[in-house]
């Protein structure tokens, strides 16, 4: 990864590189973007940025269009699953907010997971993925799924053998990549394709960018409490979350209180199955905000179906503050204007 200097009085240092692990990202124009990495589209370009918490999501990576769309097909297509029944986006519908709205994914042979399925829009932006971060990228991400037994529950050898008998998936391979159909190549044509899942022009990012009328007044105030209580000491970034892991319940112990009927599961212990650290209990990537209106329920336990008590649980767990009715009300408000579009090109 090359590091560069941006004139135009842009604070901070230019990455160019695929992925970029700490640091929030500031919104660079397109043109911008072509000039510091002459058009590769293999390149991304963010701008490490330490003043405001909260920054507006950059555009979508300039990309290889045939990688995106084979991406695309690999993503909707059921072959990746052991018994042909079950897609990337069976789970991640691409037609809502690229979530389900199931509390627990169903898997193949109707087998339940054990964590609510999180958005892959605007993942690729989040410093790791999975709720306790064990894949280092999306790259990394997609085998997770295709062999975990309550998921796709293949294997690569199954998948990509039912992919080579695919006239139309062999060319479109050979055309993109010189080596043809081979595990690091179809997790790397899917996470081109979720990269380019942002869901740009949402309100509160044109609030940022200076458009005053972009949000109304009871959302501007959920904003300042949102800053003033200290959600975005953890809630931060382009992605509004996804760039540090934190404990789920610093101020009182959010298990013990959980409904007696929801018992405790392993997933429960976070980062701790991945690092086996003791510090690392209930430990888990602070999740995005974006479109968060649209994809409950909510934690990783799924336990949760009205963002108002998610955020209640926000205040009493993570900051030791019984929100008022209001106050709640007025950071639902802030929350909803973080609703973007749906990503172009995924109707079709
Ligand atoms: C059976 C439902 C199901 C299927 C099929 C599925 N996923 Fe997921 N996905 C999930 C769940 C549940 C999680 C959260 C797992 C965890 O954090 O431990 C997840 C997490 C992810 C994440 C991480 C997002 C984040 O914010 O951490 C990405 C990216 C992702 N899936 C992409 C994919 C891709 C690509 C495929 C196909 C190869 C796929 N998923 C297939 C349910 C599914
Ligand atoms: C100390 C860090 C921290 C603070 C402060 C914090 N959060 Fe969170 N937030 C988290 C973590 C970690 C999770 C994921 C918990 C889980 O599911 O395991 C989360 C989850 C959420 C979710 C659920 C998202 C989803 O997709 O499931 C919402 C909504 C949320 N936070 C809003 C807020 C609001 C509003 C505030 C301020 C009142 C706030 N948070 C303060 C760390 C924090």
């Amino acid at each position: 990864m090359t590091s560069r200097r941006l004139s135009r009085g842009l604070r901070g240092a230019v990455l160019v590189g695929a992925s970029v692990a700490a640091g929030a990202w500031l919104w660079l124009p397109r043109a911008d973007q072509e000039s510091i990495t002459g058009g590769d589209p293999g390149a991304a370009v963010y701008v490490e940025h330490s003043g405001e918490a909260l920054v507006p999501l950059p555009p979508a990576p300039l990309q290889s269009p045939e990688k995106v769309a084979l991406g695309k097909s690999l993503f909707q297509d059921v072959r990746l699953s052991r018994d042909n029944t079950l897609s990337c986006a069976g789970c991640h519908d691409l037609a809502t907010f690229g979530h389900d709205a199931r509390r627990f994914s169903l898997g193949v042979g109707g087998k339940k997971g054990n964590v609510n399925a999180p958005s892959v829009f605007n993942s690729g932006l989040s410093f790791v993925q999975f709720w306790d971060g064990r894949a280092a990228s999306l790259e990394e991400q997609v085998a997770g799924p295709l062999h975990n037994p309550v998921e796709m529950a293949s294997d690569w050898e199954n998948a990509v053998r039912k992919l080579e008998a695919d006239d139309a998936f062999r060319s479109a391979f050979q055309h993109t990549y010189p080596n043809g159909i081979t595990p690091e190549n179809v997790a790397d044509a899917i996470a081109t394709f979720e990269r380019s899942l942002l869901t740009e022009d949402a309100p509160f990012d044109r609030y940022l960018r200076g458009d005053q009328r972009a949000i109304d007044a009871r959302a501007k105030e959920g904003y300042r409490r949102f800053r003033d209580f200290g959600c975005a000491s953890c809630h931060q970034g382009a992605n509004i979350g996804g760039n540090m892991f934190q404990r789920f319940g610093i101020m009182m112990d959010y298990f013990k209180d959980r409904e007696p009927e929801i018992p405790f599961a392993k997933a429960d212990l976070g980062r701790f199955n991945v690092t086996g650290r003791e510090e690392d209990r209930y430990v888990f990537k602070v999740p995005s905000l974006r479109n968060v209106a649209e994809t409950a329920p909510y934690f990783h336990d799924g336990s949760v179906a009205r963002l108002e008590a998610a955020v209640a649980i926000m205040g009493r767990y993570q900051l030791g503050r019984e929100l008022s009715t209001s106050e709640i009300d007025l950071l639902v408000s802030f929350l909803k204007t973080l609703t973007g579009k749906r990503p172009a090109g995924l109707d079709g």
